[in-house]
Formats: C-alpha cells, structure tokens, sequence
C-alpha cells in the first residue's frame, strides 16, 4: 500500500514540486494550504502532470492554526509522514510585520507538532533555510557551522528547528528531519508549475523573470562592492525540483526501517557551488535570449557577501545529490515565465 504524506503549504513554490514528484514516486499526497500565498490552480496542474497518480492527489483549504480543522483530518486519515512547508517567507516583510511571522509560523509549527503527537504520527520533514547561517565566516556552511538569525522570518525558521529538537528529546519516538533549503530556483521542465510570489518579488529569479516578460524595467543589482570575483553577491542556486527530490530522500530515511535514523537530523539541500547575481543573469540571458537592464545599487540591508552549501552529509546519509546546474534552472525558470507570464492567476496579478 503506498504511504500517505500529508504536505502542509503543498499549493506554494515549493510544496507544488514536491507534491508533483511525490505522486510520480507512488505517494499518496494530501495537501493542506489557506492559499495565503499561492492557487489552487497550481495542484490542478500538478494532478495533470502525475498523470495517472493524479487522483491520489487531495486538498483541504484551511489554516494550520486552526487546529479543529487539523484534528478533524488527522481523525479521518492516517498519515505515515508530514513534510511541513507552510509559512510565510519574505525576510523585508517579517521586519514591518514580526508578529504575523511569528503567529504564523510559529503556532502553525506548534499546533501541528500536537495533532500529529495525539494521533501518533511521528515522521516530520521541516523546511528550514540556510537563512539561519545568518552572514556566515567560514564556507562552504556544513550543518555544524554556527547558526543565528538576521530577521524575524529568520528568527522563525530557528525556533522551528530548536522546537523539533525538543521535541525529539522530550518523546524520542519523534523521527524528524530539518531540511536547510540554500536558494530554490528554477521550475518544473513542462513549464506548467514554477515560482508565481505576490507583488514585488523578493528573490533575484523571479525579479529577473519580471524583467524578461515586460512586467518591471530593469533589475536592481544589490551591492557590486563585495569581496567577490565580481563584485556582487554569491548563493547557492539549486533547482526546485532537485529540492523536491531531497524530500523524497528524507522521506526514505524517515521511513526505511532498515536505514539507521537518529532522532532529530539536519542537512543542507545546495549544489555546494556559488554562484554570483551578474553570473546568474548572463545564464539567464543566454537561457532567455532576453536582455536583462540592470540598474547598479548599494547593498541591501542584512545581505551576506558569500554563502553556499557543503553539501556532503547530504550526499553520505540521505543519499541524495543535486543534479541540475545554473543552465537548467535558468532555462526551466524562462520556460515557466513565457508559458506563464502573470503567473496562474493572470486577472489575480497585483502589477
Ligand atoms: P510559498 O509561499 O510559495 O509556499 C508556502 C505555502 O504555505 C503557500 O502556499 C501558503 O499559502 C501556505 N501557507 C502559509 N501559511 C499558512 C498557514 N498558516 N496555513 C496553511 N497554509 C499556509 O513558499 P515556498 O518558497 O514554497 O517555501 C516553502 C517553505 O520553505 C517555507 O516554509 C519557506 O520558509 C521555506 N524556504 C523557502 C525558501 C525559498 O527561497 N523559497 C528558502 C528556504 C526555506
Ligand atoms: C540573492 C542575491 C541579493 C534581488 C533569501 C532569504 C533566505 C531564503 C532565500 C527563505 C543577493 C541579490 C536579489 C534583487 C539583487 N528564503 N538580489 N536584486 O537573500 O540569498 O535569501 O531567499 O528562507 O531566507 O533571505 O536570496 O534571491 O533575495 O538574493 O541583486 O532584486 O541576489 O542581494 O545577493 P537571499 P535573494
């Protein structure tokens, strides 16, 4: 019988490709999201690409905080795991609205971490960032580098992990794995799922992507000041569904009884290569066969200079390693804006 995973934020970025690659790996996959931040329309589009997985596909439109609504779905299906990534996410936004943030993704984490308790589920899969290797000294950062929080979204994130690490600790049948996510880009290769952020974008690729379709003029550069081989900023890109895959290899871990499992683990999901923002615009260029303007500016408030995985804990205990480079994502994240210039929700748009 195929294991059920219920995905908390399953509608967003993340959670629709990891949904997708679930139903293709034989998972059946209930997704809970309030929609807060993304459309029903991208799971309809998932349940096409699974094919003939699609129908093992289901989703409850509510709140993770409401927690009668979370114990009414737990009472009505066994789940075998959840993998957590409902929350909110846009670090400028956490510093004007701390409070949302910690409402929000902190009692989600609470009221969830007690439904699952009360009804015996114990496997989690929690989505951390490597945002809380704050502005690291030391890379490539390895899950022992010093952790801290630059921002309420932050902030967050490490009361997320320190709250399942307690739990493992107080109940050590809790098998938990914390996924510190390096910078997710890209899109599904059929072009019909990708990165669709309300308002102003954030994150550098779906600006870039903004640019390439005519929705804003040029992109801001942040900081062409730092120690770096050009001046400007360097992350660990990985593509979204390599990410989707190192759930499923999490999942394996939690789930494969023969595989030794310590209670509360935490890895880093990178390519463990940097990348800076003028070298990951040129690829996106030459994916696009658009021009990016660019406009050069200071730094942005709270930037680090350099941060990339080490990604070799990864690739020893979960067995999992990225497989896609910058070209791809690049060419995966243009095949997604051309097919989708406004996004799922073109009459929703908020330009
Ligand atoms: P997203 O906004 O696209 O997806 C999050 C989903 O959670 C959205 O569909 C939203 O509607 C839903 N949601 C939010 N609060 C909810 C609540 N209280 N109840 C029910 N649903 C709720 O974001 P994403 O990029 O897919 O990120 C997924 C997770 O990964 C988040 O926890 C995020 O913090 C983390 N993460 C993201 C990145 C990134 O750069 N995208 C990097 C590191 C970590
Ligand atoms: C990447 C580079 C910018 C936008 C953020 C969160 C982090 C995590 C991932 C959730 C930097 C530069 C960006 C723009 C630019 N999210 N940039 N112009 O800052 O590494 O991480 O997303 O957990 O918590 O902080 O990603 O995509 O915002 O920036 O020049 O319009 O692109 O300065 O060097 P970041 P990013």
């Amino acid at each position: 019988m195929s294991l059920s995973i219920l995905v908390t934020g399953g509608a967003g970025y993340i959670g629709s490709h990891t949904a997708l690659q679930l139903l293709l790996g034989g998972y059946k996959v209930v997704v809970v999201d309030n929609l807060d931040n993304s459309s029903q329309i991208s799971l309809e589009r998932v349940a096409q690409l699974a094919q003939d997985h699609g129908p093992n596909l289901s989703f409850h439109k509510f709140d993770l905080r409401d927690k009668p609504a979370l114990e009414e779905l737990f009472a009505s299906e066994k789940f075998d795991a959840v993998i957590h990534f409902a929350g909110l996410k846009a670090v400028g936004e956490s510093v004007q609205k701390p409070v949302i943030y910690y409402d929000n993704n902190l009692i989600g984490t609470i009221v969830l971490l007690d439904v699952m308790a009360s009804h015996g589920c114990k496997k989690l899969v929690f989505s951390s960032s490597a945002t809380v290797y704050g502005w690291p000294k030391v890379v490539p950062c390895t899950e022992e580098s010093p952790i801290c929080a630059m921002n309420p979204y932050g902030r967050t994130k490490l009361f997320g992990e320190e709250m399942c690490r307690d739990v493992y600790k107080s109940d050590s049948t809790w098998k938990i794995i914390l996924l510190r996510y390096f910078n997710p880009v890209g899109a599904h290769p059929s072009g019909a799922i990708g990165d669709d952020p309300r308002g102003i974008p954030n994150n550098l690729m779906p600006f870039v992507q903004q640019v390439a379709v005519g929705r804003r003029p040029a992109l801001t550069v942040y900081g062409t000041d730092y120690g770096t081989k050009d001046g400007t900023g360097i992350r660990d890109y990985i593509h979204v569904v390599d990410l989707a895959d190192g759930h499923i290899a999490a999942l394996n871990k939690l789930s494969d009884p023969s595989v030794v499992c310590t209670g509360c683990e935490v890895y880093n999901l990178g390519t463990g290569k940097g990348t800076s923002v003028l070298e990951m615009v040129t690829a996106f260029e030459k994916a696009s066969g658009k021009k990016i303007p660019l406009v050069m500016a200071g730094r942005r408030p709270g930037d680090a200079e350099v941060v990339y995985a080490s990604t070799e804990k990864a690739e020893q205990e979960l067995n999992w390693k990225a497989k896609y480079g910058i070209d791809e994502m690049c060419r995966d994240q243009w095949n997604w804006a051309n097919n989708n210039p406004y996004g799922y929700e073109p009459c929703a748009s908020t330009d």
